[in-house]
């Protein structure tokens, strides 16, 4: 806590994925955030609260929509963009007039945010354009001693980012498919809420090239998948697959396992893209699970995977 208080940056874990903790409401720690990621200062951060209760403090215009889904999901991997108050800096927000907020739905989470009693803002743990940390190891690895403590609090339940919804002008939409299924959100708005291709507000998970391992990437569909693998390695590839552990592969073809239910792909899918890049592979044939549930977030990550990729690293 005293960590925070006087500017530092901690690594702390939420339900989703490990966070890149720094005070909302300290410019010169949140600028630190951005540093140590190594991410754009116009990209903006998820400010983090101890419970929906703080919404008024940093959001204002509030619609009834949003008490809705913060009834439902909170705390929980949902995050809602709303129109900021002054409270939330142009260093949080990447100087948009809108900021993004969530309550994370994790016991040690929740402990350090009661005892600030204010605002988190935290990107993901990972250097920007990497896998996301879903485990304090994983942390430890990328960040190492540029952070000022690493909190263990075991490996994350969801495993992927939270939903994004936009609620500041209009009808509601995702920014970003993520640890809370679609078909939820719209069981509990009672309407369709469609996936919105952003332009006019920045979501660095949006860029193309996002989430990447070091390996390449390439989309297959299961069917197709073995037939790919053997090609690719008789010209010479390492190559491997992430696909279901039914799928029967080439001798000297390794398989990630990814569970057909897609909250255990969700849960597994950066474990899996990691243990792939520790396989030194050339290419990583990743099959695309269905689009149900939590399958959206996981597709969505996949393609930004394959996606080209814009630097070296
Ligand atoms: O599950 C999560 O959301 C994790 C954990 C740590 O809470 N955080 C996370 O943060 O994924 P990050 O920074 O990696 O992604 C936050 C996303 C970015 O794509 C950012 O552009 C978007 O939220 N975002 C933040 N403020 C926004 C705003 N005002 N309008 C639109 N998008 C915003
Ligand atoms: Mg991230």
């Amino acid at each position: 806590m005293e960590i925070l208080r006087s500017g530092g940056v901690i690594a702390l874990p939420t339900e989703t994925v490990y966070g890149l903790a720094a005070n909302a409401e300290d410019e010169l720690a949140v600028r630190r955030v951005f540093a140590i990621k190594g991410r754009p200062a116009t990209h903006p951060l998820i400010v983090h609260l101890p419970q929906a209760e703080a919404l008024p403090r940093w959001a204002r215009d509030i619609p009834p929509e949003a008490w809705k889904l913060a009834a439902a999901f909170w705390p929980g991997p949902l995050t809602l963009v709303l129109r900021r108050t002054s409270r939330a800096t142009d260093a949080v927000t990447g100087g948009q007039d809108t900021v993004a907020l969530r309550v994370p739905n994790h016991p040690l989470a929740l402990a350090v945010l009661s005892a600030l009693g204010g605002g988190l803002a935290a990107p993901s743990a990972n250097r920007f354009g990497r896998v996301s940390p879903t485990t304090a190891g994983h942390v430890r690895e990328d960040l190492g001693s540029d952070v000022d403590l690493i909190l263990d609090g075991g490996p994350c339940t969801v495993g992927v980012e939270s939903t994004i919804v936009d609620l500041s002008s209009g009808d509601p939409a995702i920014l970003r498919p993520g640890g809370l299924a679609a078909e939820e959100l719209e069981h509990v708005l009672g309407r369709p809420v469609p996936v919105r291709a952003t332009s006019s507000v920045r979501v660095s998970g949006s860029l193309a090239s996002h989430y990447a391992p070091r390996a390449g990437v390439t989309l297959v569909e299961v069917p197709e998948a073995a037939a790919r693998a053997q090609a690719l390695r008789g010209q010479g590839l390492r190559v491997g697959v992430l696909g279901p552990a039914s799928l029967a592969l080439p001798p000297g073809v390794p398989r990630f396992d990814m569970p057909e239910d897609p909250a255990g792909a969700a849960h597994d899918l950066y474990l899996r893209l990691r243990e792939a890049d520790l396989a030194g592979l050339d290419l990583l044939l990743a099959c695309l699970p269905s689009a149900r549930g939590l399958g959206l977030a996981v597709r969505d990550r996949l393609a930004r995977a394959a996606a080209p990729r814009t630097s070296g690293t």
